[in-house]
């Protein structure tokens, strides 16, 4: 396999907020259920404000490989809030309970510690980076990956970009954190109907992308790979510019292991810890790369 020195976006990419050295402990604030997610948040009193689309490293001070049973490595999440507080900046993490990792975060409790490295990796891009044109962005969320949507929605909001936001899920059991829009102006659709349009959220975006207004758009994308890749390829065929939001399995998150790499359209690979996970759509071969993500 070889991978490449400088991806495109390492040149062209948005500045990012760079994690301090080394592992912190945080003190759970809240760990509340949503739909069939949960929202766990952290205070996080050293580090920096981090961007949105930037992930952290998280694993429990306690139940963490422990026994000799697994999880042994910390588990990626995208920072899905941010807030400033007079003691350090109140993190904000989506998690669905897919396995080890997942499931010891879901049982953290009120002051439990939880251990994070971060922010890590590439964030998305200002409209105007993206198109100098560009008069407003489309948001388009799948299942769990609305949680980097939803802190871009609230900087794009304080920022007066204009901006729409459209979510999709699969079924009422894989659902959920619609507050951390913290509005009501959000286009839904449900594989099984128990939500908006029953169908496909791409389905919503289709509908949207054949509008007047949408010429100068920036598509945000995050969700299952199958979603991604058939928003990317929806955008390239109006050459409407996208952002997505990757997953690939991540052993490091700061470019040491190798374990995420991800193919690029132009030959080569990129770590999508390092060089992602927000990477332009006309950047990457597919966004289902093997092993991504989880539907
Ligand atoms: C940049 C980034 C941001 C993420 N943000 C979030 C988030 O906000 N919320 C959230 O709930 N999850 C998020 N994830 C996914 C999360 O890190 C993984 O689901 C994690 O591996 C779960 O750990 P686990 O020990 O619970 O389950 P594991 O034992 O790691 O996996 C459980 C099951 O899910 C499958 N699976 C899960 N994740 C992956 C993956 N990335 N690649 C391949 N297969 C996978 C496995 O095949 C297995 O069947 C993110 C991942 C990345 C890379
Ligand atoms: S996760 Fe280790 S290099 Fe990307």
């Amino acid at each position: 396999m070889s991978l490449p020195v400088e991806p495109a976006q390492q040149a062209s990419g948005p500045d990012r907020t760079l994690a301090p050295l080394g592992r912190r402990r945080c003190a759970v604030v809240s760990n509340t259920a949503t739909g069939g997610y949960r929202i766990v948040t952290a205070l996080d009193r050293d580090g920096p404000d981090p961007d949105p689309g930037q992930f952290y490293m998280l694993s429990a001070e306690r139940s963490w490989g422990g026994d000799g049973r697994r999880p042994w490595l910390p588990r990626a999440f995208s920072v899905a809030e941010a807030d400033r507080t007079p003691n350090g900046v109140r993190l904000g993490f989506l998690l669905e309970d897919v396995g080890p990792g997942t499931g010891a975060l879901a049982r953290l409790a009120e002051g439990d510690g939880l251990l994070i490295t971060g922010p890590l990796g590439r964030p998305f891009s200002s409209p105007r980076r993206v198109n100098p044109d560009a008069a407003g962005a489309i948001l388009v969320g799948g299942g769990i990956g609305l949680a980097p949507l939803a802190i871009l929605r609230r900087s794009l909001a304080g920022q007066g970009i204009p901006q729409r936001t459209l979510l999709g899920f699969r079924d009422e059991a894989h659902a959920g954190g619609m507050e951390l829009f913290r509005c009501s102006d959000v286009g839904l659709a449900s594989e099984d109907g128990h939500v908006g349009h029953r169908g496909y959220v791409t389905d919503l975006l289709a509908r949207m992308l054949e509008g007047d207004e949408t010429g100068s758009a920036v598509v945000y994308g995050c969700g299952p790979p199958a979603m991604l890749e058939a928003v990317r390829l929806m955008c390239a065929e109006r050459s409407v510019p996208c952002e997505l939001a990757l997953e690939s399995p991540m052993a490091c998150g700061f470019g040491a292991c190798f374990g995420c790499a991800v193919p690029l359209a132009d030959g080569g690979y990129m770590r999508l810890c390092v060089d992602g996970p927000v990477v332009r759509g006309d950047q990457i071969e597919t966004a289902m790369p093997a092993g991504s993500g989880h539907r």
